[in-house]
């Protein structure tokens, strides 16, 4: 009978995994199992600290509801969700704009809405127009391409954190024209604290990480024969543009406002102006999104 010890149980659970009729299935998590077992040997872990781990773990899933991916927040914070956008950017056959967090307050009903309509239903703050196309890796604008945006009140929180997460603000789908172009107004994105309430929270407290988020604003961008392009905007100058909690920021999603712009389709407000490319689809590609609705997560679970 094989002897189980530190030395010999990666390959004892290797091999009772290794019928796995899933090729990519147990490539993933033989190779899980391989990290996990040389993380516990390299920081020698102890029974009280694998205790932590799991209860940990269990208060993450607790906190999840319909409304709250503490999840998501767990692995954006952690870098993992930035790490997988930045693989799943590699993979592009084409060049395009770079991936941001979809984060944990996407939702996929938001209202459709006619170009140059406000996304304000509820909210108070600076008034400010988003407008700039929707282009293929060519320069060629993409007929009617979908653009969702999302982004937080002046508070810094969503609608999906207030007291009737049901009653939606402060998010909205457009079609862009026939040459690719949209516009519509919004806030002035401003900065906000990752939700503190939860395991994850008192993970970062533990760390002295101070929770933010630079400002910003949200966009999921898709065509058909296009990848999907899950996206933020940054607004330059914030405090914490380079050290956002969850690492979304790349310098290519840097913008300013423009307080005079005459070429805006609303030249009296403060503007933002950016140009999305997309690249093409390719066979490889799967979903762009690293997150989902929470609804739809606890809907599948
Ligand atoms: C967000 O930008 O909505 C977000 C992303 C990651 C964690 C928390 C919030
Ligand atoms: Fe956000």
């Amino acid at each position: 009978m094989r002897v189980i010890d530190e030395n010999t149980i990666t390959d004892a659970a290797l091999e009772q995994m290794s019928g796995t009729p899933n090729p990519r299935m147990k490539q993933i998590m033989a190779s899980l199992v391989r990290h996990l077992h040389a993380f516990t040997r390299e920081v020698d872990l102890t029974p009280e600290e694998w205790l932590e781990g799991i209860r940990f773990l269990t208060a993450v899933g607790q906190k999840c509801t319909a409304h709250r991916q503490e999840f998501i927040l767990l692995s954006d914070t952690l870098g993992l969700s930035s790490l997988v956008n930045s693989l799943h950017d590699k993979r592009a056959t084409e060049s395009a704009t770079k991936s941001s967090l979809l984060g944990p307050f996407y939702r996929q009903d938001a209202p459709m809405m006619k170009l140059g309509d406000s996304i304000i239903s509820k909210s108070q703050g600076t008034e400010v127009v988003f407008y700039g196309r929707v282009l293929d890796s060519t320069g060629r604008g993409i007929p009617n391409a979908l653009v969702q945006i999302w982004e937080p009140d002046e508070t810094g929180n969503y609608d999906l954190q207030k007291h009737d997460p049901s009653v939606m603000d402060l998010r909205g789908c457009f079609h862009a024209d026939f040459e690719g172009r949209y516009h519509f107004r919004g806030l002035c994105p401003l900065g906000y604290m990752i939700p503190m309430d939860g395991p994850v929270g008192d993970m970062i407290r533990a760390q002295k990480r101070h929770g933010y988020r630079p400002a910003h604003i949200h966009f999921v961008i898709g065509a058909p024969g296009y990848r999907e392009l899950v996206t933020a905007l940054y607004v330059a100058g914030d405090d914490h543009i380079d050290s956002d909690t969850v690492f979304g920021v790349n310098e290519s999603l840097i913008i300013s406002v423009n307080k005079n712009d005459p070429a805006s389709p609303f030249p009296k407000l403060p503007s933002i102006r950016y140009d999305f490319r997309l690249a093409a689809a390719s066979k490889r590609d799967t979903s762009g999104r690293v997150g989902a609705d929470p609804s739809q997560i606890t809907k599948h679970a």
